[in-house]
């Protein structure tokens, strides 16, 4: 036990009021902004918000463009059929920062979600409910079928995984995926690395990506929280998070020469693309 550990010990009772008063702000100005015409879309609890990266709400709208469109866009290019009635998974959709452009954007597709955190995915079928989510295990498999899938993207969720399960995740989105397909995954590459300096402050890290091409550190809150008696579903971020859970940081030559071992082929790597920050890689399943 750290000295820090105690911190994450809180009565549930606290922290249920925490949650109370980090959603009461945003009570007053959703509806305010829904009147003035300012917000037209579903807004997720500020509490998991907050759990998935958005401080804000400004920041979920935005940020959710920002990595929806080079998607969106690369997938075009691919040639996927964004405008047809093909099917589409979220993975590690938390509460759907993309989903939310991907649908209005293009209405024809069926979309399909899923997240190990129950409480995001409640918001998903509460507001999106054309959409079918589900919520999946930290392990594969998935609660979708062999080749169901004309297209799967995830959006940081990579950037969490722990190598050791890496190869497995990618094997299981295989499975999913229809021959032909693609999946969108991010990343944090070279760019991420510049913001998570803090994590990685040695000149012994960046000496390691180099050489390994990989890097994962398992984050500072994360024995403490799972150790925790008090662990709040709505405001904890390991809720579903069985294993170890921190940043993982990947070259492009990594992801080259180990992602295809799953089957896939790298038809694509843009770095620093998604939100100015991850890369994005682009694979194809062979038809
Ligand atoms: C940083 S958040 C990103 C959420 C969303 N994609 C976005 O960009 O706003 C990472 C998400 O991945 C989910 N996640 C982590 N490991 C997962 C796993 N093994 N299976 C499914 N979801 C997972 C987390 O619960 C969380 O919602």
């Amino acid at each position: 036990m750290s000295s820090r550990d105690g911190i994450y010990d809180v009565n549930p009772v606290v922290k249920e009021m925490v949650r109370f008063v980090l959603n009461l702000r945003q009570r007053v100005y959703v509806p305010a902004g829904r009147l003035a015409g300012l917000i037209d879309f579903p807004v997720p609890p500020n509490s998991s918000m907050r759990k998935t990266g958005s401080k804000t709400l400004r920041h979920y709208y935005v940020s959710g463009v920002a990595c929806y469109m080079p998607i969106a866009t690369m997938a075009l290019q691919q040639g996927v059929r964004l405008r047809s009635k093909i099917n589409i998974l979220d993975f590690g959709c938390g509460v759907g920062r993309q989903l939310l452009h991907f649908t209005r954007n293009f209405p024809a597709p069926s979309y399909f979600a899923c997240d190990v955190d129950h409480t995001l995915v409640d918001f998903i079928a509460r507001s999106f409910p054309a959409v079918q989510s589900r919520v999946n295990k930290f392990d594969p498999p998935l609660p979708f079928d062999a080749e169901s899938m004309d297209m799967i993207y995830s959006v940081s969720t990579f950037s969490h995984i722990n190598p050791e399960h890496q190869g497995e995740w990618l094997r299981e989105l295989y499975r999913v995926t229809r021959p032909g397909g693609f999946c969108f995954l991010t990343t944090e590459g070279w760019t991420a690395f510049e913001v998570l300096r803090g994590m990685f402050p040695s000149e012994a890290a960046t000496a390691e990506l180099r050489s390994k091409g990989i890097l994962y550190k398992e984050y500072d809150f994360f024995q403490p929280v799972k150790n925790s008696k008090s662990l709040s579903p709505v405001l904890s971020t390991l809720v579903g998070i069985d294993k170890s859970y921190g940043a993982t940081v990947m070259t492009p030559e990594f992801i080259r020469e180990n992602w295809t071992r799953a089957g896939f082929e790298v038809a694509a790597i843009i770095e620093g693309i998604i939100d100015c920050r991850q890369d994005l890689i682009v694979l194809h399943k062979p038809a």
